[in-house]
């Protein structure tokens, strides 16, 4: 049964496990979703007030079929995007996870970071090679070319949309859009490193979005355990654990602090 906490000391308690399942563990993977950049100011998707896809169709503004139709008014959403995420700052809980990864790495430990969100923050609190499972904002790729054709983008708010390549060839945001598969070098490596985890903590996402959601799951199939962070129940509240009812930016310093302690 999954433990549902509700007083500060529960928490605590519940924390002070998971840290002494941490140290016993090979391989920790931490998958992140839209939640841990919430207290950045970054909105999630699936708020029912504040989330983006309460606000903004979808299918105008993150599919190829939208991207077709009208490509300044899709990269104009981006660049919005961009501009709130580039007013934006880690937060705690981003950087209680690159201070756990720089621990782990230290101790020659396997720590795998994924996360949904493009928003690049993961590596701004200097987590090393967070795996960007639905691609980076900041960059671009042309519209008929690989993944591997992703460039950073210059410039913020870019002068002219949609952008071009030096070639004249139409970009497009380097992010995955609905109907879109996941780069498959990236999500193998993801889905390895979960069966893998002996410990798998899922941190503000929905657990609605396949295959990021597939994760836990692949971890649980193996024997790992579970963790989850989040304000609220989701799907995934009733396979895992533990869950962990509170915000990214307080419980993660929470835990690496309870980390930290079991390690000295
Ligand atoms: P969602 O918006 O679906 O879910 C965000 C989750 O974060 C919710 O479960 C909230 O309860 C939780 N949350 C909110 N504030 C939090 C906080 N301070 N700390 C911890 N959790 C908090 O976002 P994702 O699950 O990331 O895909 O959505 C997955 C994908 O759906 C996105 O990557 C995006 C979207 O369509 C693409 O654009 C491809």
């Amino acid at each position: 049964m999954p433990s549902q906490l509700a007083s500060d000391a529960e928490i605590r308690r519940a924390l002070t496990g998971i840290a002494r399942l941490a140290l016993h563990a090979r391989s920790v993977m931490v998958s992140t979703g839209a939640g841990v950049s919430a207290e950045s100011g970054i909105p999630t998707f699936r708020d029912a007030q504040t989330g983006l896809w309460a606000r903004y169709d979808p299918v105008m503004l993150a599919s190829y079929q939208g991207f077709v139709l009208d490509p300044a008014n899709v990269w104009r959403w981006y660049d919005e995007r961009r501009q709130v995420m580039q007013q934006s700052e880690p937060n705690a809980g981003h950087l209680a996870l690159a201070r756990w990864e720089e621990l782990w790495r230290g101790q020659g430990r396997e720590f795998t970071l994924a996360t949904q969100n493009i928003d690049g923050l993961h590596s701004r609190a200097g987590s090393q090679v967070p795996i960007e499972l639905h691609g980076n904002i900041w960059y671009a790729r042309p519209l008929d070319g690989q993944y591997s054709e992703a460039q950073e983008l210059a410039q913020c708010p870019l002068p002219e949309l949609p952008p071009r390549a030096a070639d004249g060839r139409l970009l497009r945001p380097h992010v995955v859009w609905f109907g879109e598969m996941l780069d498959s070098l990236l999500l193998g490596r993801a889905m390895a490193a979960a069966g893998r985890a002996d410990l798998l903590l899922v941190v503000g996402s929905s657990s609605q979005v396949y295959p990021a959601a597939a994760l836990p799951h692949a971890a649980l199939r193996k024997g790992g355990t579970v963790v989850e962070i989040n304000p609220d129940e989701t799907e995934l509240s009733p396979h895992v654990q533990h869950s962990i009812r509170g915000r990214s930016g307080e419980i993660l310093p929470l835990l690496l602090e309870e980390i930290e302690t079991l390690l000295t």
